[in-house]
């Protein structure tokens, strides 16, 4: 059953039930050892879950809880390792939406899942998208609207000494770090672990460019015949008309561009267009989830 969150829609599976957790890797044909999230309604259930749960872990439940932070904790021993991906860690969150919370909560018991796309692809953020990616796959999709956040959730590992960044989300490093009132290791090169952090992630099927502001037109004449209709991506509307190639104005603020992202790409993927250009956007913390996603929805493009 899929059901959405603040950030994409979820696969959802009983974290407990083997059978049901083997069908999600089935169905969103993700390899094995990619660990999943489970997904809860209450900080106490943290201790079903994990073990060893450390103030900093605690304190930053109490504060972004229900909401777009992944937590990865030392594993409680009776955790399945289907969760988990044979690890000694599993992530935990509490989502921000009435559907997942009133879900969790007749449920009673924790649910595993991952986004419902299938593996390698954009997340779904409309229920429309979940069907459109699994299809048959899903027996149940609950409609809950667009998703208000748009990118999956900031994920930190603090299971260990330091709480360390695995995944940038729209909580900040910034604003973890002030909770905390002190320093989190940043992103890793790539946790190998964390499937998002596979390079080419997120993709679209479209042949997909990261341009610089500056060098949109150049970018556009470079292109031969064959490679066009086209679409431009860029936060400043550009007013042109060009033949064989649409632009799109995206929001201008971090926030408003990571709800309409996925959306955006999944609309200009279903245009049988051959590249579609994304201008590249500011060096801010505020905007490193999003730029995180679109580095790895251009890796193969
Ligand atoms: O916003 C989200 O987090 C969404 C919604 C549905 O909650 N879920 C989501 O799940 O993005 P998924 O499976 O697509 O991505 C979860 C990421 C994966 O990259 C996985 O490898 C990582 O979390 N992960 C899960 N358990 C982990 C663990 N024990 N250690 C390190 N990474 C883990
Ligand atoms: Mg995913």
């Amino acid at each position: 059953m899929a059901f959405p969150t603040e950030t994409v829609y979820g696969l959802g599976a009983d974290a407990t039930n083997p059978a049901a957790l083997q069908k999600i890797f089935a169905v969103k044909q993700r390899p094995a050892d990619h660990p999943l999230i489970v997904h809860v309604s209450a900080l106490e259930e943290l201790d079903n879950w994990a073990v060893d749960i450390q103030p900093d872990a605690l304190l930053l439940a109490k504060v972004f809880w229900p909401g777009p932070l992944t937590l990865i904790f030392k594993k409680n021993p009776n955790v399945s390792n289907l969760l988990t991906g044979n690890q000694a860690t599993i992530a935990l969150r509490i989502p921000n939406h009435p559907t997942a919370l009133a879900l969790l909560r007749s449920f009673g018991k924790g649910i595993a899942a991952p986004s419902a796309n299938r593996f390698g692809r954009i997340s779904p953020t409309t229920a429309a998208a979940v069907a459109e990616e699994l299809g048959a796959g899903v027996d149940l999709i609950l409609e809950g609207g667009q998703c208000e956040v748009g990118v999956e959730s900031t994920i930190i590992d603090v299971s260990g000494a330091t709480p360390t960044l695995l995944r940038p989300g729209m909580i900040t490093v910034a604003a973890v770090e002030a909770v905390l009132r002190k320093k989190i290791s940043a992103p890793h090169a790539a946790s190998p672990r964390v499937s998002g952090s596979h390079v080419s992630h997120y993709a679209p099927r479209t042949p997909t460019r990261l341009v610089k502001f500056e060098a949109i037109s150049q970018a556009i004449a470079a292109l031969s015949p064959a490679d066009f209709p086209i679409v431009v991506l860029t936060r400043e509307y550009l007013g042109r008309a060009l033949l064989g190639v649409e632009f799109i104005t995206m929001p201008v603020d971090a926030q408003h561009y990571a709800h309409d992202l996925y959306a955006t790409l999944r609309a200009c993927d279903q245009k049988n267009l051959r590249r579609i250009l994304i201008e590249a956007v500011p060096e801010l913390e505020s905007w490193d989830a999003i730029r995180d996603r679109l580095q790895r929805a251009t890796a193969g493009g």
